[in-house]
């Protein structure tokens, strides 16, 4: 079966225009054009370029386990932090775990992810003026009941002090399609979760560089559109994230984590 090498749909069904050459140009099912690529012919069978794996390093069994371990107990050790230091933290610390970020997998490797990271001032005032301003319509009227009850435990409420103490607010966006130069749409496939993987891994690196962090979601998020520049119509806000050091007497709510062995099943 002969497969587009961005969308893997099956391009025979929906191949749109053949250059003659090797090049196909398919559409998505509502006839969109959603891209143009390019194959080499290989035995007789049309395939995108390949190269060997770059970088795998295999690790004996003994040393798997113990790296496995270490890596998860320090992420045991991640908790969301309300109380933050206004310590500065250097640039570059936030950039490797952005790259650490941008090494998620994606549909159809579309990376539909986009990071805003803020240290200025005057812009992290904004953000919590507009984040404080949604999150007390959420608890004063929009919030359902049954939510308020969920997050009593943590203990918050409509004040994001930590807005504005923490170094740095990482916005991420959800980028929905990309445009061509001719200003035709290319769609995106699995956004949500390509950019929750993209975040996970940005919170595991910033755990593993010794950072605290909050996920905050103020709801609506379309604040951060206007305050950041972002086009409203290609990108969603997805997640706020404060990153930075915990305050000295910074506390956590005491509430549990389910084990392994009561959300896994093994067949
Ligand atoms: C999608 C998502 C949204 C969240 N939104 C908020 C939020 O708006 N405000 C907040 O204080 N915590 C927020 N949190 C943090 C959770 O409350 C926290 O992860 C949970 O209570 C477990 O605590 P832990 O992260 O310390 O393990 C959010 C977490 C996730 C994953």
């Amino acid at each position: 079966m002969l497969r587009c090498i961005q969308c893997h749909f099956d391009a025979s069904v929906l191949v749109k225009a053949d250059s003659g050459g090797s090049d196909r140009t398919c559409s998505d099912p509502d006839g969109v054009i959603i891209h143009n690529g390019s194959m080499s012919k290989h035995e007789g069978k049309t395939t995108p370029p390949m190269i060997p794996l770059p970088g795998y390093v295999e690790y004996p069994p003994q040393a798997m386990l113990a790296r496995a371990r270490e890596f998860a107990d320090d992420m045991q050790r991640r908790r969301s932090v309300r109380d933050f230091s206004s310590r500065g933290v250097p640039r570059g610390i936030i950039e490797e775990c952005l790259r650490a970020a941008t090494a998620a997998p994606s549909g159809a490797n579309q990376q539909p992810w986009r990071f805003v990271a803020v240290s200025d001032p005057a812009i992290k005032r904004r953000i919590r003026a507009g984040a404080e301003a949604e999150e007390r319509e959420f608890y004063a009227h929009r919030a359902p009941e049954g939510w308020l009850e969920a997050i009593a435990p943590l203990g918050t409420n409509a004040d994001k002090p930590f807005l504005e103490t923490a170094p740095w607010l990482v916005a991420i966006f959800i980028r929905r399609f990309d445009r061509r130069a001719d200003g035709s749409k290319v769609k995106h496939y699995y956004t949500d979760e390509s950019v929750g993987l993209a975040t996970g891994l940005f919170l595991a690196a910033c755990q593993r560089a010794g950072l605290a962090t909050l996920t905050h979601t103020p709801s609506p998020m379309g604040f951060l559109n206007e305050i950041l520049g972002r086009p409203k119509d290609m990108e969603r806000p997805f997640l706020l994230l404060v990153v930075g050091y915990p305050a000295d007497d910074a506390r956590v709510p005491d509430i549990d984590r389910h084990g392994v062995s009561e959300v896994t099943d093994w067949k």
